[in-house]
């Protein structure tokens, strides 16, 4: 079974087995199915954050569980619960016609509800930590319903307890967030949303704003994984000890960071420009001609290897220029 709709990156890998279920309940058949459950398993959400570089011999499980539901806490608050399989996108999207506040800087971000907990999807100076609650997940070693909460996460920098100690144990099924009724809490710290809102005459944002200059951002540097494959940001940027940043900045003067108290979080995108990648093609693989820190399927023909090669090189040459070793964000199976 070709997985290459089910990747963003459009690679033409296959799974040996692929079933979609849209509930706990098919979800549990699934698993106990005698033909495949002693094999390998591979979950797919949105698909927008896996590199497939080989064929997966096991079965791959599309999770498309559907719907969401709206709890009022009082006349401010709100919490809205979301099943895995709703796109994240229309998910925020419906918030903001709702008007509910929280999660209008993490518009138009690639994959499912369901995936955002994994790596604590953030954007434009927002996480979804701020707004998190809980979420359900489905055990894989007893298949008992469990619930984590905010600090049972352990969220971090596009990190959780699911990329650590928890990885592979868990199917996450749903996650629910608090968001604001009234008085939102506008954040537009993160310098290009302002320089947007200015330049679209807005002087008073409200949410639906934010998510508008977030969307033109986004779409004026970011690829659309629908025309060209990618999976977003491909590496994390690196944060190094502050000694380090400073000896740097002696050879590198113009070297951006982002003070983390004893450390220096250096934007990866910058770096990888600096060492010539930005925009060079090699087969069918490139780094995207406006944000460096984006791998593409160039062609629509690249294979997950070629793929994974073109980032060990661009590591390589990162690691030998600035001493500093970049680490994959996309996770690769
Ligand atoms: N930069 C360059 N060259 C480039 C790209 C960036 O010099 O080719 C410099 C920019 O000039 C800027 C700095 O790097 O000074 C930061 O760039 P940007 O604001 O585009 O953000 P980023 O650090 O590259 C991160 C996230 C994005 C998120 C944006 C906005 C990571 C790994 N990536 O990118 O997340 O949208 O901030 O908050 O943290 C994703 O995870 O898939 C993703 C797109």
């Amino acid at each position: 079974f070709s997985l290459k709709a089910h990747n963003t990156f459009g690679v033409d890998a296959k799974a040996r087995y692929f079933t979609e279920v849209h509930s706990t309940e098919e979800l549990i058949e699934a698993l106990n199915d005698p033909k495949t459950n002693t094999l390998p398993l591979l979950f797919l959400g949105g698909g927008s954050n896996i590199l497939l570089t080989q064929d997966f011999e096991g079965l791959a499980i599309k999770l498309n569980l559907k719907g969401t539901h709206e709890d009022f806490i009082n006349e401010n608050e709100v919490l809205v619960t979301s099943k895995a399989g709703e796109n994240w996108h229309e998910f925020v999207l419906f918030c903001l016609e709702k008007n509910y506040g929280g999660l209008e800087n993490l518009s138009l971000i690639p994959g499912n509800v369901g995936t955002s907990p994994m790596q604590n999807i953030g954007a434009y100076g927002t996480e979804i930590k701020d707004t998190f609650v809980n979420c359900t997940v489905l055990n894989l070693e007893n298949l008992q319903l469990e619930t984590f909460n905010l600090e049972q996460c352990r969220f971090g920098y596009r990190d959780s307890v699911f990329k650590q100690d928890g990885k592979g144990k868990y199917v996450i099924l749903d996650v629910a967030f608090k968001l604001s009724r009234k008085n939102h809490h506008i954040k537009t710290e993160y310098g290009a949303i302002q320089a947007e809102l200015e330049h679209l005459g807005i002087e008073k944002p409200t949410i639906q704003d934010v998510s508008r200059a977030v969307i033109n951002i986004r779409q004026s540097k970011l690829p659309d994984p629908k025309e060209i494959g990618n999976a977003g940001s491909f590496f994390k940027n690196p944060t190094i000890p502050l000694s380090q940043f400073e000896q740097l900045k002696e050879n590198f003067t113009e070297i951006p960071g982002y003070d983390n108290g004893d450390f220096v979080k250096v934007p990866a995108g910058w770096l990888i420009e600096q060492t010539g990648w930005k925009g060079k093609q090699i087969g069918n693989v490139a780094s995207h001609k406006l944000q460096a820190l984006v791998i593409i399927n160039a062609n629509g023909k690249a294979t997950g290897k070629e793929i994974f090669d073109f980032s060990t090189k661009i590591i390589d040459s990162v690691k030998e220029k600035f001493g500093i070793e970049l680490e994959r964000e996309v996770n690769i199976i």
